[in-house]
């Protein structure tokens, strides 16, 4: 198993009552599996991707359960130990680009930053490498790209240098949240297909956080439904698109937009 999640739980206790963004979240994920994460706004699916990546770890916050990344709990660790397998090992994207990006620095060094930190390599190396990434997130021109700064792309290419960098250390696991949400239809669909590409070519395994099942079903085998901060629902995509058992499964599947509406303009996020 890549990555087993048992019981995690993420509590915030900033106010005087705690309140838990994840109550329960178990999941297991083998390698170069595509599992999906559905819900609706608020139901705990960025705040347990964001756990998993040790990104909500202050004072306030009380994080439990396990997550055993091969076999090692990545909530267990120090801050330390965790910093060699964040952007290694395991990596993630977020929904907006142009805010997790650097307004102000270089496309290419935002690719290398990985590399900046996990390997020795030299310059040239380091640049070879950006490139190859970027080939690999479907920027085929990077030696263009490369001294450019992130508002001279568009959205669909700034997604994709996130991807890059997100890649550049070929990691086993990359988690995905919402990353084609802010982009419109046709964009969304090439950057589903270059995740499935990367998927086949490198055997990275997806965690693919959406809050929309049909994005999730033309991506994963997969899904898991969140709501407020537990899991309803999980099977495969078949089981679960086509034989919802839950009420709420079903609201979410009537609550995608259909193409009739898209053309009509009722298009949303
Ligand atoms: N820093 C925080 N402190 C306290 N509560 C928070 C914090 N960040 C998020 N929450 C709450 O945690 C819950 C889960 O949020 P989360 O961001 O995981 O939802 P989500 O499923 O990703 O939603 P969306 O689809 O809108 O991205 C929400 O009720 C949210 O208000
Ligand atoms: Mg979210």
């Amino acid at each position: 198993m890549l990555l087993n999640v048992e019981h995690l739980k993420v509590e915030f206790h900033d106010y005087t009552v705690p309140f838990a963004a994840v109550e329960d979240f178990s999941l297991s994920m083998g390698e170069g599996e595509m599992v999906g994460i559905v819900g609706e706004s608020g139901s705990g699916k960025s705040m347990t991707a964001h756990a998993l990546m040790g990104l909500v770890r202050r004072a306030q916050v009380a994080i439990s359960g396990k997550a055993l990344f091969d076999g090692s709990d990545l909530l267990a660790m120090s801050r330390s130990q965790l910093r060699r397998y964040q952007g290694k090992e395991l990596s993630i994207i977020f929904q907006e680009p142009m805010t997790s990006l650097n307004p102000t620095m270089k496309i290419g060094r935002q690719v290398e930053d990985a590399l900046r930190i996990h390997t020795r390599l030299t310059t040239q190396q380091r640049r070879q490498r950006a490139l190859e990434a970027m080939a690999l997130a479907g920027l085929p021109d990077g030696e263009k790209l490369y001294g450019c700064y992130p508002h001279q792309l568009s959205g669909g290419m700034r997604q994709r240098v996130m991807i890059a960098a997100a890649l550049v250390l070929h990691p086993r696991l990359l988690i995905a949240d919402e990353p084609t949400t802010a982009l419109d239809v046709t964009i969304q669909a090439q950057i589903l297909d270059t995740l499935k590409e990367i998927n086949r070519r490198e055997g990275t395994a997806i965690l693919f956080i959406s809050h929309d099942l049909g994005v999730v079903k033309a991506l994963c085998q997969r899904v898991v439904v969140m709501r407020h901060g537990l899991i309803v629902e999980e099977g495969t995509i078949d089981q679960v698109f086509y034989h919802p058992r839950e009420e709420y499964t079903r609201q979410l599947i009537a609550a995608r937009p259909t193409r009739r509406k898209l053309r009509g303009g009722v298009e949303h996020g």
